[in-house]
Parts: C-alpha cells; structure tokens; sequence
C-alpha cells in the first residue's frame, strides 16, 4: 500500500501499517472506523469520511474497491448524508463504524453503523441501518434506533431483573456501589423500554449464515453481543452482556477451530490505549479475557491505534485492522492493517511489521 507519497503511479505489492494510504488516483483514502467485504472476486472497503477539521459527518460512508488488498479504487459515498433538515442522518449528524454484509437469502447488501443525531453529541447512542441490491451501493437508509426495546438479555439473572434502582443512589459513578449495580444492569433496566444503548460497533458472520451485532452499550460501560433476524435487517431478540463494567469499545471478532475471538480497546475517546481480547466456546459465552494479542514497540498501547475489524480471508488467514485517530484532523487518521498469526494454544497473536506481502 503506498504511503504518504501522492499521486505515485506504480502498482503497490505490499502494506505499509501506520500511516495515511492513497487510493490508486494518489488521493488519501478516507474511510476510518471501517470494515471490508469480501463478495464476488472482490474487496470492498466501508469507513466513515472524516472532514479535515472537527468531526461530524459532511459526506457519509465512503466505499473503495480492490481485488488485492493492496490497490483501492475509490467507489464514491455509499451511504450519503441527507439535506433534510430533521432527519435521522442529516449532514451534521455522527456516523462511525460502519460495516457490510451480504445476505444469500434476500440478496441484499446490509449496512449498520453507529449513529448519533445532529447537534445532540453522543447521547442518542444508535445503530443506523441501510441497504442497496448492489455492493458500492448507493445505500438506502432503513431506520435508526436503539437495540432489543422492552427486552432483557438471555443472561441476566430473575433477580437482577426484578431488581428496582433507585436512580438517585447511583448518580455518582465509579463507586464500588455503583459499580456493583452497572454489574447487576443498573443500565439495562434503565434503557430497558428504550432499547439498549449502541455506540462503537461491529458485526460478525458465522459459518452458519447467522449474523451478530456486537456493541458497546451501557454508557460504554458493557459490551453486548445480539443476534439479527434472518434478512439482518433487525434484531431478533436474543442478547447477551460480555464483560459487565469493562469499559470496552472499538469489537472486532473472528472465529477459528470452533472459539470466537474479540478483540476490542478500552474507552479513551481518541487516544490509543490497551487492547484487550476475549475468547468463547460459542457466542453466547462464557466469554473469557485474556492479556492483548500484541507485539513489539508501542503493543501496549495498540501500536497507537483503535481496533476496527478483523478481516478473515479462506485459507486461515486473518487480517486485523486499526485506525491511528488524529482528533487535530479525524480525515487524516491513518491505518494499521496486520496479519494475525496463532501460538501453539491457538490464541491470536499480532506482530508489529513496518511493512508486509500479503502471501495469500
Ligand atoms: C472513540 C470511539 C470512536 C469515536 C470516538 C469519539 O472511543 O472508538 O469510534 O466514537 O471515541 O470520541
């Protein structure tokens, strides 16, 4: 992937971790917080376009092509912003994180991001949904919203749901108290008729056609995994919580000889901070932690970057990729794409390279 340089016309061989990318026309490719998807021969990458100065979205979900991973065709907005004043994805609004899949049953290309509504900061904390009969799009916008309303998750407890908070005792946060209770759902319960909250998110495709919406929700404070219906164009009620309080964001996940691995950061806004990883027998849990995969200078803080996708490819082969966020100029954030390698027990272990092929 070529660096920096603009307009440089040889074909690039190889990945450069770290800094801004070109596309094959020298512009910077921006498309942060993204994912790829793989359909037909081809690689689709999805991110969210970043203005120069401040954050909120001017343009919406840009889309970039490639057949090798290497050389990225700039495909235009997928998902556009709207002109419309009052809409739930007016210019000005926040999309971040946003993610394709394919549905073989309906045919249709699926998109959900995060979104936050126009001039409200973060506090509407919503999936967004859209959808195109065609990969580039563009993307239909379907409806935004929070998750599962009026729905507890499969693995809370019959006490904790009948559980009444008084929201005036837990006002003050990060108390052992008030910890104990976000344990229990204090959150849950809160939202409960709303839906649960969705910020950083992502999703995951497994074997058998099912896909999930993995989240940050609880005031970032609770991970959630929930199951979407058939035609991923909603969920369908089943939801569990993984690591209660643990203040994760930015999921990624990938499945390999039967154990799901995540891979998600620790809530530090834009500053990079420790990974941390989880595994599980099955989706639904029990999920647990382990140290993060990473090695080599800055593995501890995640190379200076923020998870966004874990890229799986045939053959065995995984491609984790992160955002080096510069808040000062969101646009020119760059990347860190690096493959994922095994130790003996099986656990993903990811290590530092200035520069890699891509041997598959
Ligand atoms: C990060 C999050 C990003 C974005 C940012 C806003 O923690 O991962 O997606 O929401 O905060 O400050």
């Amino acid at each position: 992937m070529r660096a920096q340089v603009k307009g440089s016309p040889e074909k690039s061989k190889e990945i450069v971790p770290g800094g801004v990318w070109n596309d094959v026309d020298g512009n910077y490719i921006n498309a942060h917080g993204g994912g790829v998807l793989s359909y037909g021969g081809k690689y689709y990458w999805f991110g969210e376009h970043r203005p120069d100065k401040k954050f909120s979205t001017q343009v919406g979900v840009t889309c970039y092509s490639s057949t090798d991973l290497c050389n990225w065709k700039y495909e235009g907005v997928s998902l556009s912003v709207s002109d419309k004043a009052g809409s739930d994805i007016e210019k000005g609004c926040i999309m971040e994180r946003p993610k394709v899949i394919y549905n073989a049953k309906t045919k249709k290309f699926v998109m959900w991001f995060h979104l936050e509504l126009k001039g409200k900061g973060y506090e509407a904390a919503r999936a967004g949904i859209a959808v195109s009969d065609t990969p580039v799009g563009p993307y239909r916008f379907i409806r935004s919203g929070r998750v599962n309303p009026g729905i507890y998750p499969q693995d809370m407890t019959a006490e904790e749901k009948a559980t009444v908070w008084d929201e005036e005792e837990y006002k003050e946060w990060w108390t052992p108290k008030w910890r104990e209770a976000v344990n229990k759902g204090l959150f849950v319960k809160r939202d409960l008729q709303s839906g649960q909250m969705s910020r950083d998110m992502g999703l995951f495709v497994d074997d058998d056609g099912k896909a999930y919406h993995i989240y940050s929700s609880e005031e970032n404070l609770t991970m959630q995994i929930a199951e979407l219906t058939d035609d991923y164009m909603g969920h369908s009620g089943k939801y569990i919580r993984v690591a209660p309080g643990g203040h994760n964001e930015a999921p990624t996940m990938l499945k390999r000889n039967g154990m799901y691995w995540m891979i998600t950061s620790g809530c530090t806004g834009w500053a990079p901070n420790e990974a941390r990883m989880f595994s599980a027998p099955s989706i639904w849990g029990p999920w647990t932690q382990h140290p993060h995969p990473f090695v080599g200078k800055g593995a501890e803080k995640t190379f200076g970057g923020q998870s966004t996708f874990i890229l799986s490819l045939p053959g065995d082969k995984y491609i984790f990729m992160a955002d080096i966020w510069k808040p000062d100029s969101l646009m020119y954030s760059g990347y860190i794409w690096l493959p994922i390698d095994f130790d003996k027990s099986g656990k993903p272990v990811i290590v530092w390279k200035d520069n890699w092929k891509l041997s598959f």
